[in-house]
C-alpha cells in the first residue's frame, strides 16, 4: 500500500461571544427573520478586543493534539509540521504559523501559512498531505483560523450577518491509503478572473498604506453576494464531482458532505447537485456562521461530536472561497473523538 496522510485528531475552538441575530438586528438595519431565511444563520462568535486569530489557532490545535492522543497517538513533540490557513493573519508579516508553533512548544519545526480565504483549509490539506506522502513530514498540524469580525465594515448588515470567527485543526499523521482517516486525493482549482468579488482592496501591495487613511470602505471586506452565491454552488459541486471520479465513488456511494459553510441555500443547491438528501449534508452555520477557513474543520468537529459523522461513512470536504478557490478531498471517516470548543451551545 502507498504511504498517505492519516486524519487522527480534531479540535475546535470559538470565542467566548456569541452575537444572535437579534443583537444585530438592534444595531443594523436587519432582522432574525431576513438573516435566517436567507441565510440559515441563528449567531455568529465574536473575539474580544485584545484577541487575535493565532489565539484561537493554538486552541484549536491544542485540542487537536489531545483528540490525537486520546486516539492512542503519540505526543505532540513529534509534530514536525504546522499550516495555518488564514485570511486574517495576527500581521501581514511574518505568518501567523510560526508563532503557533512556538506558543504550543512544538519546537523549531516546519511553519507556514496558507491564504485562500474559505477555501484554505482545504489548500492546507493538499500541502500538509503531499509533504507527508513525499516524506517531507511525518505529523502536521493543519489549522483554519479566521477572525472576519476584525476586517468587516460595522455598518455593513450583509457581511455582518454572515461572517463569525473561529479555528478548527487536524492532526494528520503518516500512515497507508487504505486506512480510515487516509486522505484519498484532492481536487483544487481557481479562477484569478473574479478576484474582485470577494476582497479587501487597501492594505496590500496595490493599495498600499500610506498613512492616510485608505479611500471610501476600502480597508473593509467587501463581497457580491449574488455572484458569488452562484460560483460557489457550481464550484463547489463541480470539484466535489471531480474528486468523486478521482477516487472511484459513485454518487450514491457517498454518505456525508461537508462543505463550507457560507449559506443553507448554497449547502442544499450542492447536495441536489451531487444527489443527496438534505441530512447527508452536514449543517452547523446555524450556530457559528461562516468562519471562512475555521469553516470545515469547525464543521467537522461538530458532527462527528454529535454523532452525524460515524466511522466507516464515506465522506467528501468541499470549500470555495475568495480568489476564487475551491477544492476538495474524500476520506472513510476515522474513529476520531474531537475536543471541541466549550462554547459551542
Ligand atoms: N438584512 C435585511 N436585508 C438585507 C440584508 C440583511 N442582513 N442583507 C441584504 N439585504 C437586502 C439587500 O439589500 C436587498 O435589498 P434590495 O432588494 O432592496 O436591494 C435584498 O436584501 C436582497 O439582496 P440579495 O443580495 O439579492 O439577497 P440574496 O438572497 O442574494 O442574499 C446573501 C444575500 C449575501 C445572503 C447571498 O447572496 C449569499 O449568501 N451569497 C453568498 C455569500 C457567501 O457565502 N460568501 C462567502 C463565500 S465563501
Amino acid at each position: 500500500m502507498s504511504r498517505a496522510a492519516v486524519l487522527c485528531g480534531l479540535g475546535s475552538a470559538l470565542p467566548a461571544t456569541a452575537v444572535t441575530n437579534e443583537e444585530l438586528a438592534a444595531r443594523l438595519d436587519t432582522t432574525d427573520r431576513w438573516i435566517r431565511t436567507r441565510t440559515g444563520i441563528g449567531q455568529r462568535y465574536v473575539i474580544a478586543p485584545g484577541e487575535a486569530t493565532s489565539d484561537l489557532a493554538v486552541t484549536a490545535a491544542e485540542r487537536a493534539l489531545e483528540s490525537a492522543r486520546r486516539g492512542g497517538g503519540d505526543g505532540t513533540d513529534e509534530v514536525d509540521l504546522v499550516i495555518v490557513a488564514t485570511s486574517t493573519p495576527d500581521r501581514p508579516c511574518p505568518a501567523t504559523a510560526p508563532g503557533v508553533a512556538h506558543r504550543l512548544g512544538l519546537g523549531k519545526v516546519a511553519a507556514f501559512d496558507v491564504a485562500a480565504v474559505c477555501t484554505g483549509f482545504v489548500y492546507a490539506l493538499a500541502a500538509a498531505a503531499s509533504m507527508i506522502t513525499a516524506g517531507a513530514a511525518h505529523r502536521a498540524l493543519v489549522v483554519g483560523a479566521d477572525t472576519f469580525s476584525t476586517i468587516l465594515d460595522p455598518t455593513d448588515r450583509t457581511t455582518r450577518a454572515i461572517f463569525g470567527d473561529g479555528a478548527g485543526a487536524v492532526v494528520l499523521r503518516a500512515g497507508e491509503a487504505d486506512e480510515p482517516g487516509a486522505l484519498l486525493g484532492f481536487d483544487l482549482g481557481s479562477d484569478g478572473g473574479g478576484a474582485d468579488l470577494i476582497t479587501v482592496r487597501a492594505g496590500g501591495s496595490r493599495q498600499r498604506a500610506s498613512g492616510l487613511p485608505p479611500a471610501e470602505g476600502d480597508q473593509w471586506f467587501a463581497m457580491e453576494g449574488r455572484s458569488v452565491f452562484t460560483e460557489a454552488v457550481i464550484n463547489m459541486s463541480e470539484s466535489a464531482q471531480r474528486l468523486l471520479d478521482r477516487v472511484g465513488w459513485k454518487q450514491g456511494e457517498l454518505d456525508k458532505v461537508v462543505a463550507h459553510q457560507a449559506n443553507v441555500r448554497i449547502l442544499h443547491a450542492v447536495g441536489e447537485q451531487l444527489g443527496l438528501e438534505q441530512q447527508q449534508i452536514v449543517v452547523n452555520l446555524d450556530r457559528v456562521g461562516n468562519t471562512v477557513a475555521a469553516s470545515i474543520p469547525l464543521a467537522m468537529a461538530d458532527a462527528a461530536g454529535d454523532g452525524d459523522l460515524v466511522p466507516g461513512q464515506r465522506v467528501v470536504l468541499t470549500g470555495f472561497g475568495g480568489g476564487l478557490t475551491w477544492g476538495s478531498t474524500a476520506l472513510i471517516w476515522p474513529d476520531v473523538e474531537p475536543v471541541r470548543a466549550p462554547a459551542h451551545r
